[in-house]
């Protein structure tokens, strides 16, 4: 750990993007939100294929645990992006060709709950992310919009070009962030590619917290012996997809070819329910399939599910990975680590 966080010193790679082939070089990637959850996956996979990164953090739900395979390529810098002035400095010593933004409150129930709270880290920090990707001369902005625009009762499979109607503040954040990073794409020419990511699951996912999400909040209970809670009737369905193919879609965005302006749906086009989701975990587990069951929550979305044409056309990808294989898979990381 002490390894690469000690290198803060200045980086060797040129800052090369794209060449005239469309073949993708090593370039410097800055990433907020980098200490997180689907920040942290980021930084292994582009660290991974060789560029330079600034991982960039708060460290309110990530960790730098989370960091600990990026390696001597990447730099870490703890910052609010709430803080403007701060961002913009460190994205204008950096230089970066790209910026991932990913920094956010990802829960729909705090911002519900505290929905100025989640405006000035989800709104007013995007716009800042802009602000200083803008000031710091990158060519390309990718933002974590979320399958949360479409609303409580989408038309489904939902396709980018259905209308927004958000249910949540956090849903409203995100819808208008991608305002912003359109305007930012007309006004100043920067490459803003949003990506609205569906519910995204993997190892590293906080369950620390009620905002957590649900995958990780059933491993955690169940594989602790204990009884998880369904909100509501458990017959409310998400579109889950596997944190590694949610990374191969992020390292498209930033280092393939401009998709263009309209955002992208990163899901697997396929539902599932939380009755059903329960019962795969319990199976997983070795635990009885015996939720808990409370009321369902504010601002919830009743049905989720991706049309996923353009991840194909416009990012060359199709998932890769079932739900009940990364499901199997995160259960049996979690019991080995647990000794069990
Ligand atoms: P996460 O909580 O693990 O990651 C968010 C990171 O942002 C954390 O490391 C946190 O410490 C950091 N952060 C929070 N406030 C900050 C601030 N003020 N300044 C700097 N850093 C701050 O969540 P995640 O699931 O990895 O989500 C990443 C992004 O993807 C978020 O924008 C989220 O809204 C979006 N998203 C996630 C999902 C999902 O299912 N996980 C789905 C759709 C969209
Ligand atoms: C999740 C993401 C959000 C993202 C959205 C995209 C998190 C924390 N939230 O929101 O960032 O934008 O997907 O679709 O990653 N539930 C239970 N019991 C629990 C917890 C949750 O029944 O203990 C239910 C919820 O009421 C909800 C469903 O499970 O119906 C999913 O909840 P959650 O994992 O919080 O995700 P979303 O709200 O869909």
């Amino acid at each position: 750990m002490a390894g690469w966080l000690a290198a803060t010193t200045r980086l060797c790679s040129p800052n090369i993007a794209l060449n005239r082939a469309g073949v993708t070089l090593p370039m410097r990637i800055a990433i907020t939100g980098g200490a997180g959850f689907i920040g942290s996956h980021s930084v292994d996979r582009l660290a991974g294929a060789g560029h330079d990164l600034l991982a960039l953090d708060d460290l309110s739900s990530g960790s730098l645990e989370n960091l600990a395979q990026a390696g001597p390529r990447t730099r870490f810098q703890r910052l609010d992006v709430r803080d403007g002035a701060a961002l913009a400095g460190a994205l204008t010593a950096f230089r970066p060709a790209a910026v991932l933004h990913l920094a956010a409150i990802a829960s729909v129930l705090y911002s519900v709950e505290q929905p100025r709270d989640s405006y000035a880290v989800n709104l007013t920090g995007t716009l800042h992310a802009l602000e200083a990707a803008r000031a710091a001369g990158a060519t390309r902005f990718v933002f974590a919009s979320s399958a949360a625009v479409y609303g409580g009762d989408p038309a489904l499979p939902s396709a980018e070009d259905d209308p927004l109607r958000p249910v949540a503040p956090y849903a409203a954040h995100k819808a208008a962030g991608e305002l912003l990073c359109r305007s930012y794409r007309a006004a100043f020419g920067l490459e803003t590619v949003s990506l609205r990511f569906f519910n995204v699951f993997g190892a590293r996912q906080n369950p620390d917290s009620p905002y957590s999400g649900v995958i990780s909040l059933f491993i955690e209970a169940m594989s602790g012996g204990g009884v998880a809670t369904i909100m509501g009737d458990g017959e409310q369905t998400r579109d889950f997809i596997d944190v590694g193919d949610v990374t191969r879609a992020i390292e498209a965005a930033l280092a393939g070819p401009d998709p263009g302006p309209e955002p992208i749906n990163v899901g697997r086009g396929e539902s599932v329910s939380i009755r059903d989701l329960y019962r795969l975990i319990a199976a997983a587990v070795g635990a009885a399939d015996a939720p808990r069951f409370a009321p369902a929550r504010a601002g919830d979305v009743r049905h989720s599910r991706a049309r996923i044409d353009a991840l194909g056309t416009r990012l060359g990808l199709t998932p890769q990975i079932p739900v009940a294989e990364g499901i199997a898979h995160l259960v049996r990381t979690r019991l080995a680590s647990a000794g069990g």
